[in-house]
């Protein structure tokens, strides 16, 4: 395995043109570009209406774009209706009924493909199978599933019968599950017996089995897909397998007409708080995004196959898989599995098989596979490829650069894509074909999407590379309605300061002398690891409900990996644990906050002392635990702090 450096290069300014092979076959030239740019410019609400008729099929036609009389719980296209799974399937059976919507992949390489005809039947039968059990609109379906076709399906069955669902990701543990499902009120539990990731089964219903022992009252039913075989408990009365639920059920069932802003899901995402919310997400204008993205971004074409990696338990999963590719017509690779299984081989052998066009996966990824070196992607044909995407955390132009190269290369254009699950779809994002790209640039905002930097006082910053709060200045189709039961926290969290004007995104970027725009980190107590978004509160609130623990202050340091790190400085009840009653100890507490939320939130470090750092008002000095945290020499004065001695215990050296 050859090592390659990969630390960042802070001022980039490489230009990288698209390829004229590229720019050729482009859905979108300059012009169109501009012209939409233009358009949004000179009537936002025209430009926005005009696409949602252009690419929604309404069942009754909207008269009202946008409602702002109570902002900023902002509504769209509110007198329209439709149904999300008729345009992502019953559309496209005219003239596309044979072609392949999804080619599954499982790690063991066993491979399906289905049609859209299929697809419409398979959905069909099971959203009738959930009327069967009772569940109808508004009700609320937990999904808690591998990466398999069955879970698109069950997503877009809910969306079928607008029933609302919320996908829980099969990494998170039981009491993750749990809560989310009491938080949401959910009436059904759509899971499998279990999945396949790296070689282990992972039980999900043995976790679904704990999460229902200890609450969630409101589910009445679970249905189980049988995935990975292993014996499981099945309870009489509440569990049913797929397979009989789906027996006799009809392949076809009415598509329910929502109104545009009936929510189509929830999607729990962490913040600064301990309790992580329930994103609520609309139907047409969630849909109206994640369509015209897929469009512009990812350029989908009638012959394109588009594999983003993301599992639907993310909203790249929802927006990127399950809903955008499939509404535009096009063919989408799911797969269940690990990335590394059998070798760092595994992705780059799939894009050869299956013809992948358009690839779309984290900078995470592509760390951990260019650590690999590359013989890996060199064994591969790779020329379908003609585009590449990455998503979930800014990439290290070493990371980019080798993605240009050795696997693009240097034929396909990277759309570095910024957004959240609050944003639904790609905010700021190169065109491909079109803009000039540099590499750790998330380049500019989409046609429509007003993004700018402000000051503490709301102004606008119009210096280059003056750093300020993202912000997103009107209201946009797929943009989060609320937090689910909980309006005032909807707007503590995204309109707190500048009069509820602007949509603070919670991240800090700034813009170069050529406009572009660079992500430069959270503001709030969020840590991006692995692409994946955790509270620090989250983390602390789990290592305090352990019993030997009495206080806890989580940062993150830099990862050359997954970004950044978990470190976690751990007061004990008794005397702090040293040598192996401190390995000990530090064992059981990553098990344990890995049962509290899931594996992901393990921390990588911890450290134990006799108290936290803070100052003589009792505030924890984060900024000094994350300059200890990523071993730097400390260069603030500390004797200000309450209890200094404790900063050595910490930096390990007492
Ligand atoms: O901090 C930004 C980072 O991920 C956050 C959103 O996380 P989440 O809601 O989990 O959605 C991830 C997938 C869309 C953002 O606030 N982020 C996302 N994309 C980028 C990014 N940071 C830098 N560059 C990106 N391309």
């Amino acid at each position: 395995m050859s090592d390659v450096d990969i630390k960042s290069v802070l001022t980039e300014n490489r230009l990288f043109k698209p390829s004229a092979e590229f720019t050729a076959k482009a859905r979108l030239k300059p012009d169109d570009l501009k012209a939409l740019h233009q358009q949004a410019e000179e009537d936002y609400e025209g430009f926005w209406a005009n696409q949602a008729r252009q690419h929604i099929d309404w069942h009754t036609p909207f008269t009202k774009t946008l409602d702002d009389s109570q902002a900023p719980h902002f509504k769209w296209f509110t007198d329209g209706t439709m149904n999300v799974s008729y345009n992502c399937i019953d559309r496209h059976l005219a003239n596309k009924a044979d072609k392949t919507a999804i080619i599954f992949e499982g790690e063991a390489g066993d491979t399906r493909h289905i049609s859209y005809q299929q697809l419409h039947d398979d959905v069909c039968q099971f959203a009738n199978a959930l009327k069967t059990k009772g569940i109808s609109k508004g009700d609320r379906v937990v999904i808690y599933m591998p990466m398999v076709p069955e879970a698109v399906i069950a997503m877009q069955a809910c969306a079928r019968i607008g029933a609302i669902h919320s996908i829980v990701f099969g990494g998170f543990s039981a009491d993750s599950l749990r809560d989310r499902i009491d938080d949401a009120q959910a009436a059904m539990l759509i899971t499998a017996d279990g999945g396949t990731r790296g070689g282990k089964i992972v039980g999900l219903k043995e976790a679904a089995d704990k999460a229902l022992s200890s609450g969630c009252d409101s589910i009445n039913d679970v249905i189980v897909l049988k995935r990975s075989g292993h014996d499981i408990n099945m309870q009489d009365g509440r569990d049913t397998w797929w397979s009989d639920a789906i027996a006799g059920q009809d392949k076809t069932c009415e598509p329910e007409w929502v109104e545009a802003e009936h929510p189509l899901f929830l999607l729990y995402t962490s913040g600064s708080t301990g309790k992580p919310k329930g994103i609520v997400h609309s139907s047409a204008g969630y849909l109206l995004n994640a369509v015209t993205s897929n469009l512009w971004v990812f350029d989908l074409q009638d012959d394109d196959i588009f594999w983003c990696t993301a599992d639907v338990g993310w909203i790249t999963g929802h927006t990127y898989v399950a809903y955008g590719p499939l509404a535009t017509g096009a063919s989408i690779v799911i797969f269940e599995g690990a990335p590394v299984i059998p070798d760092a081989g595994r992705f780059w052998k799939m894009v050869e098989q299956h013809k992948i066009t358009v690839f779309y996966t984290a900078p995470t990824a592509i760390r951990a596979l260019m650590k690999f070196g590359d013989d890996y992607p060199n064994k591969y044909d790779l020329s379908s490829l003609r585009l590449l995407g990455t998503v979930g955390e800014p990439i290290n132009p070493e990371a980019w650069m080798w993605y240009h190269t050795v696997i693009g290369k240097e034929r396909c254009p990277i759309v570095d894509t910024w957004w959240q699950t609050e944003t639904g779809a790609n905010v700021l994002t190169p065109i491909p074909g079109v803009t000039v790209t540099k590499p750790g640039s998330c380049t500019f905002a989409l046609p429509g999407m007003a993004v700018d930097i402000v000051n503490e006082e709301g102004e606008f910053i119009t210096e280059a590379n003056k750093g300020g709060y993202l912000v997103i200045t009107k209201p946009w189709p797929s943009m989060v309605r609320t937090v689910w039961g909980d309006d005032e926290r909807y707007i503590d969290t995204y309109f707190p300061k500048f009069d509820g004007k602007y949509y603070l995104a919670g991240d800090s970027a700034r813009r170069d002398e050529d406009g572009y725009f660079w992500i430069m980190g959270r503001i709030d107590d969020v840590l991006n690891v692995s692409g994946h978004r955790l509270g620090t509160m989250e983390i602390e609130s789990a290592l305090v409900a352990h019993e030997a623990v009495v206080e806890a202050a989580v940062v993150s340091r830099p990862h050359e990996v997954k970004g950044e790190a978990i470190v976690a400085f751990v007061i004990c009840k008794e005397d702090r644990p040293v040598g192996e009653d401190a390995e000990k100890m530090v064992a059981e507490l990553r098990s344990w906050v890995g049962e509290q939320i899931g594996a992901i939130a393990k921390p990588d470090d911890i450290r134990f002392a006799d108290g936290l750092p803070k100052t003589r008002s009792g505030k924890i000095m984060r900024r000094l635990l994350r300059t200890i945290a990523a071993g730097e020499e400390i260069t603030s004065d500390t004797s200000t702090l309450e209890n200094e001695a404790v900063v050595a215990q910490l930096q390990g050296e007492a």
